[in-house]
């Protein structure tokens, strides 16, 4: 049995990098139905043509998308609600923007760059569960979010991106907290460093090959996206570190939900 079989799962900033990987890994662990947003459309209809060739009778929606506009973010909602009839089982949010490479710091940073990192990492995760949870609320589900160490820890220069993992770090406990009981379970993931686009352009003088392959991250996200994960709630992992639930490691809270 595949871990996500017969699944309907929605994956934002599906397009490249963890979140292309991510959808590559739940087609191949047999998502019934993929739903991957992104700006750019190109890029997009490569991956639903990658999920075809790795998973024939998935249901694969690409959506070309701005998620900084919640106008956006509902046509993603209700566009995946039609097409997956009503059903949706796992919302990964993963699109996220850096803001101004190189990253200045808060005394310089512009005030709408400032916004437009806010808007894409805190606002659109945020509406986007808003707008797709009551309808997980039926057969229950995973959301998971996707943050970084750089939302615990104010690091010179991390600026908007940041504050707004911090936000969504406080916006995944607080979920986590008022769905209790409801059967939906609400954790967030830090991936580590990899070698994406995203880390080249936040550090263009580091080392990539110090960096993970996004392939070699996405376990923690099979895990939480299958019904192994049931119960697992209001919890932060660390995709590079050793997460693997275990009941009697201290510090671990086990909820059940
Ligand atoms: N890379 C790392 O080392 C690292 C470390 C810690 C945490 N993370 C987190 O991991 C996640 C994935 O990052 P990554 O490194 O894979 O980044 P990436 O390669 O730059 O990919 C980012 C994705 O988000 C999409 N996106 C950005 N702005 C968007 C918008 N306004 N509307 C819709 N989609 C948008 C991009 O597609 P388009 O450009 O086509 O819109 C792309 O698909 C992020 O949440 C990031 O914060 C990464």
């Amino acid at each position: 049995m595949r871990r996500v079989e017969g699944k309907n799962i929605l994956i934002t900033g599906a397009s490249k990098g963890l979140g292309r990987q991510l959808a590559l890994d739940l087609a191949r662990e047999g998502a019934a139905g993929i739903s991957l947003v992104a700006r750019h459309a190109d890029l997009l209809y490569k991956v639903r043509e990658e999920i075809r060739d790795l998973n024939p009778r998935a249901k694969v929606l690409a959506l070309p998308a701005d998620l900084r506009h919640s106008k956006a973010v509902e046509r993603v909602a209700a566009a995946t609600l039609s097409e997956f009839r009503g059903r949706l089982d796992v919302l990964i949010n993963n699109a996220s923007a850096l803001g101004p490479s190189p990253m200045p710091y808060l005394l310089d940073f512009p005030l709408e760059e400032f916004r437009r990192v806010l808007d894409t990492n805190l606002i659109a995760p945020f509406l986007l569960a808003k707008k797709l949870l009551p309808a997980m609320l039926e057969h229950g589900g995973s959301l998971i979010n996707v943050t970084s160490d750089a939302g615990v820890t104010g690091y010179p220069g991390w600026g908007a991106y940041g504050i707004s993992k911090f936000g969504l770090e406080g916006l995944s406990q607080t979920w986590a907290s008022e769905l209790e009981g409801s059967g939906i379970r609400v954790n967030w993931v830090d991936p580590g460093n990899m070698d994406t686009d995203m880390h080249r352009a936040a550090e263009p003088d580091g080392d990539p090959s110090q960096w993970a392959d996004p392939a070699a991250v996405t376990e923690v996200f099979l895990y939480l996206a299958s019904d192994a994960a049931a119960g697992i709630s209001g919890r932060r992992f660390k995709a590079q570190e050793d997460w693997r639930p275990q009941a009697d490691r201290p510090g671990l809270i086990k909820r059940e939900v």
